[in-house]
């Protein structure tokens, strides 16, 4: 969703803005723009499209400020052009706001003000908060009280920073269900904010999270912060201990690429901080066994690509555990009025922790007082905060729009959360269990071997990229990895992909096929092999073009397929660990290949905050 940057300090404002912003950029990249105090005047510039337009639309402004604000937009009201590009500002054009989320009930608002004689210009819900700080300005007696009054009035989500020529020293910023992350770096007395971590590493170096209904403004040595009483919160700012090469691309064209190589490094940290001696911990979970014993039922609600690993988790929960597990999209559970009892535990599974309908899923499930953990990435998120206990996933920063290490994270957290589970409630071995982590740590050695292998991967993304339709099969444990594999697909190509389970697929879908339509099967060793084997014939048998994803050996399938891309032999139920791999590579390669901006897809954002 759309990137908030804030700065007071003596660099180079434009900069400082720019740079922070192209780091926030995969959350939106409709359109930019920042608002500067020059000279106590308020300078405006934004533009459409990508941070690089804005920057080359400043490159020749010669700004004298040390305060400014900038956005990078992910359009929800209003087309993403000019006009409707953050920051807004007042007729007068001294007062400037950027926003995060939504305003649910501007157009009421909005009417209001134009009764009034004020002038908008734009389509979008941002657009009233200037207006109404000006308003409020002729009644009360300072911007703070003005910029109090209008954040009463807003309802929804959002994070929003102001600037302004009434206080040409100060950013006002508040947090109501949106992230926003005030800094400082006191040595050179400069102040940040900023709506996710990445734009304030390396030159911020204390960050403090604001929660939610928390407000207030900055100066360049000096935060003030109060709830939504107007009486003062006290700032707790903690030290950022990421590196900025966690941020960047490295020796890579791009961040998914670069993600995608990361994950058998990803899994052997996650292994070594999660197993010690055979015995699995979660030290930063804080739900007691004798809780933990007491679930009767697990509902994981996610979104996206943390939905398919639910899915994988449901499976993983219910052989391990043997507790019986659904796996929801957010956006359905929410408003389903789901059937719960009282030994029910609502799981969410989030990469970012920010995602609007995971939290709203959680905001529903503490209605109905049940306990909720979070299995995030992110553990300073407003999900790790408002949930019972957490799993951090270990992945490290995750800047791809497109989810990759960060989903094989959660299948592997889940994985050991689910032996974890059976080991305590008795329905799995010790014997099980030591076979399942011995199997477990082969998994980095044998995703090394399939990134050591891309060549198949690249004959079949060329033959990929000038397709319209694909079709994905796999069949239980892989029926996930069909799902992620074809959304990864879809996310960077734009090629149609639908992802179906295999045994299912002669009930209807099948009537898709026909000559040369690529059907890609996950084909692992397994009990139910035999059975995908009569899926494929039946795809073979009207035509369709046969890739499979295929167990080293297995010669039977590879000579069935016109393209085949071989994975090692594994337990199936570790399988979707492997078999993601060589789908994430094929869809990034095939995006690459049809030109597609693949860190920066088209419509997306990395963290979607509004519901
Ligand atoms: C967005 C992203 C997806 C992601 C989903 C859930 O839609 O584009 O890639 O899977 O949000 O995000 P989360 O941060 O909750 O895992």
């Amino acid at each position: 969703m759309c990137g908030i940057v804030g700065y007071i300090g003596p660099k180079s404002l434009d900069s400082f803005l720019i740079v922070g912003l192209k780091k926030l950029e995969y959350r939106g990249y409709d359109s930019a723009g920042i608002a500067i105090i020059d000279k106590n005047e308020l300078v405006v510039r934004k533009s459409t499209g990508k941070i690089v337009d804005l920057e080359k639309l400043i490159e020749n402004d010669k700004f004298d400020g040390h305060v400014g604000i900038g956005h990078t937009r992910w359009a929800t009201h209003g087309a993403p052009t000019k006009i409707n590009a953050h920051p807004h500002t007042n007729q007068a054009q001294t007062i400037a706001v950027v926003h995060n989320g939504i305003i649910e009930n501007y157009t009421n608002l909005k009417k209001d003000l134009i009764n009034e004689g004020y002038i908008f210009i734009s389509d979008t819900d941002t657009e009233i908060i200037a207006h109404l700080i000006e308003k409020y300005l002729k009644t009360e007696k300072n911007f703070e009280n003005a910029f109090y009054q209008t954040i009463l009035l807003l309802e929804g989500k959002f994070a929003i920073a102001a600037v302004s020529e009434f206080e040409p020293e100060k950013i006002f910023f508040v947090k109501d269900g949106a992230p926003l992350i005030i800094a400082r770096n006191t040595t050179v007395k400069e102040s940040f904010l900023a709506s996710d971590l990445p734009a304030l590493v390396p030159i911020a170096k204390e960050s403090c999270y604001l929660e939610n209904k928390q407000w207030g403004y900055m100066n360049n040595t000096d935060f003030k912060l109060y709830n939504w009483n107007h009486e003062p919160v006290k700032l707790q700012f903690i030290l950022i201990d990421l590196k900025i090469e966690q941020f960047e691309k490295g020796k890579y064209e791009h961040f998914m690429l670069k993600e995608i190589h990361e994950q058998p490094s990803m899994i052997r940290r996650i292994l070594a901080n999660r197993i010690k001696d055979g015995i699995i911990s979660f030290n930063e979970f804080k739900v007691g066994d004798e809780k933990l014993k007491k679930i009767g039922r697990i509902l994981i609600q996610a979104s996206g690509t943390s939905l398919i690993a639910g899915k994988l988790g449901k499976m993983y929960l219910e052989n391990n555990s043997r507790i019986y597990t659904e796996a929801d999209f957010s956006s359905e559970f929410r408003y389903r009025n789901p059937l719960v009892e009282g030994d029910t535990m609502v799981v969410g599974i989030s990469q970012s922790g920010e995602t609007a309908d995971t939290i709203a899923g959680i905001h529903e499930a503490k209605s109905k007082f049940l306990r909720v953990i979070s299995f995030v990435n992110n553990v300073n998120s407003s999900m790790a905060r408002e949930s019972d206990g957490i799993i951090d996933l270990l992945a490290g920063p995750e800047i791809g729009v497109a989810s990759t290490k960060a989903y094989t994270a959660q299948l592997v957290n889940l994985f050991l959360f689910s032996l974890y589970l059976g080991r305590l409630n008795g329905n799995l071995s010790e014997t099980e269990l030591e076979r399942n982590l011995k199997e477990l740590m082969t998994i980095p050695e044998k995703i090394e071997k399939i990134l050591n292998n891309i060549d198949p991967i690249i004959k079949i993304a060329e033959f990929l990229k000038d397709q319209k339709d694909t079709i994905f099969l796999g069949r239980t444990f892989n029926y996930p990895t069909s799902l992620e594999g074809s959304l990864k697909l879809k996310e960077i190509s734009y090629i149609h992909a639908s992802a179906y389970a295999a045994g299912e697929f002669k009930h209807g879908p099948i009537a898709l096929v026909s000559e040369n339509l690529p059907v890609i099967l996950t084909v692992p060793n397994s009990e139910i092999r035999p059975k995908i084997l009569s899926n494929l014939m039946e795809v073979k048998a009207r035509l369709g073009k046969i890739i499979t994803i295929v167990t080293e050996g297995d010669q039977e399938i590879i000579d069935l397929s016109d393209y085949h891309i071989t994975i090692p032999d594994i337990e199936e139920s570790l399988s979707p660990l492997l078999a993601i791999i060589p789908l994430q590579l094929l869809a990034y390669y095939t995006a690459l290949f049809k030109g597609c901006n693949v860190d920066k897809p088209r419509n997306l954002a990395k963290s979607v905050t509004v519901e």
